[in-house]
């Protein structure tokens, strides 16, 4: 059996109970579904505020074909979940009792912590809410795992490569020391020591992702991969600040949970805190990301802005450690992981516009 290969991966997990505080989200519902391939059990916990049906329906501004596409979208995430066996549970994790009543009740022997919200602008307009939702619910899961510290073998928390700040070089791996700006950021690096410190004081076995810049199906958070195919669909241009050049590590959600998936199969257990960039591996500019858009919808318009002064310097993540610790290997890079999600893009727009035609313009 080789060693990182699929047949280990399911040796690790088939007898692993996966609790995913906060993982009814993008993120999350896609680690549930990978999860499932390897025959994990898998509880997500989620409270379903952040992005929620409801909203959808009530927020301002969004256009009847935007509704029912992201109507889809969030209908999918539960629809594919439920097919796949996965349980659900609707509660809010910063309650305590309610989330140790969970704990009794499954019993996990892992639990990935993914509540927050998360976005760096809206966690900026809300900061108390993004304290909470981040960090109260952090503490709960942290107590939870150390007074049942002979049963869960790992907590994972999901970071962020925010808390990097500004790049001082192009690449960073994980021993760059992290100079986290704005609450967003600060919140993830708090977990993150909080984290570490439950590892060395209690012995929970812990490991920590920092992710960056995702796109894939079923996102409605409106980051600029989102938004971009969006407005080309729209007749909206591409606004490229600075002409585009600006770097991220832009990773496809599929590259994520497999590193993520590889964390919790091959994660020693207790004697171990781990901290493992994941992302494809090489920073690419909005640029680029703006030229697939264009290859799909050729009609795009891209426009030019002034560079914005205070947009942070990002680059590249070094995934080595988790190449040499869990056997991962990004395989999507925005030519193949980006322009396959923009074709999905398309599909799913053009059946929200015929049901948006059917209902007289309703959604
Ligand atoms: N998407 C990215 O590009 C990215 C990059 C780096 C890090 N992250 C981090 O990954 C994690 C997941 O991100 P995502 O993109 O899936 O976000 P998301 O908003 O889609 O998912 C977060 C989920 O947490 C749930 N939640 C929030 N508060 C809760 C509470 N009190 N109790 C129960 N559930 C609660 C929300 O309802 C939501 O379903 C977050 O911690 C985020 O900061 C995301």
């Amino acid at each position: 059996m080789a060693k990182f290969g699929p047949e280990a991966m399911r040796e690790a997990l088939s007898n692993q109970r996966v609790m995913l505080v906060g993982g009814g989200g993008f993120i999350g519902h896609n680690l549930a579904l990978e999860l499932r391939l390897y025959d994990a059990d898998v509880m997500v916990i989620d409270n379903l505020m952040v992005n929620s049906l409801i909203d959808n329906v009530y927020v301002e501004g969004r256009q009847a074909v935007q509704r029912e596409a992201y109507q889809g979208f969030l209908l999918d995430r539960y629809r594919l979940m439920r097919q796949a066996k996965v349980k659900l549970r609707n509660a809010d994790a910063r309650i305590y009792a309610d989330l140790a009543q969970l704990f009794e009740e499954y019993q996990p022997t892992k639990v990935v912590h993914l509540s927050a919200i998360a976005s760096a602008v809206d966690a900026r307009a809300n900061p108390g809410l993004c304290f909470d939702l981040q960090l109260i619910t952090l503490r709960n899961v942290l107590e939870l795992c150390r007074q049942k510290g002979s049963q869960v073998n790992e907590l994972m928390f999901i970071s962020s490569s925010t808390v990097y700040g500004d790049f001082e070089t192009p690449t960073v791996d994980e021993s760059v020391r992290p100079r986290p700006r704005g609450i967003y950021a600060n919140a993830k690096y708090m977990g993150e020591r909080l984290v570490r410190t439950y590892h060395a004081q209690y012995g929970l076995g812990t490991s920590i992702v920092r992710p960056s810049a995702l796109y894939g199906e079923r996102c409605i958070s409106r980051r600029v991969s989102q938004v971009f195919i969006e407005n080309a669909l729209t007749g909206k241009p591409l606004l490229l600040e600075g002409g585009g050049d600006g770097r991220l590590d832009f990773t496809y959600v599929k590259d994520l949970v497999d590193g993520m998936a590889r964390a919790l199969a091959f994660h020693p257990g207790k004697g171990l805190s781990e901290t493992l960039n994941l992302t494809f591996g090489n920073a690419r500019t909005v640029a680029e990301l703006a030229a697939v858009v264009k290859s799909v919808l050729p009609d795009a318009i891209l426009e030019e802005r002034p560079r914005a002064n205070d947009k942070p310097i990002r680059g590249t993540l070094d995934t080595k450690r988790a190449e040499t610790t869990v056997g991962f290997k990004a395989r999507w890079p925005l030519e193949l992981g980006y322009k396959r999600y923009c074709e999905w893009y398309v599909e799913q727009w053009q059946r929200a516009q015929a049901e948006v035609a059917r209902n007289g313009g309703f959604a």
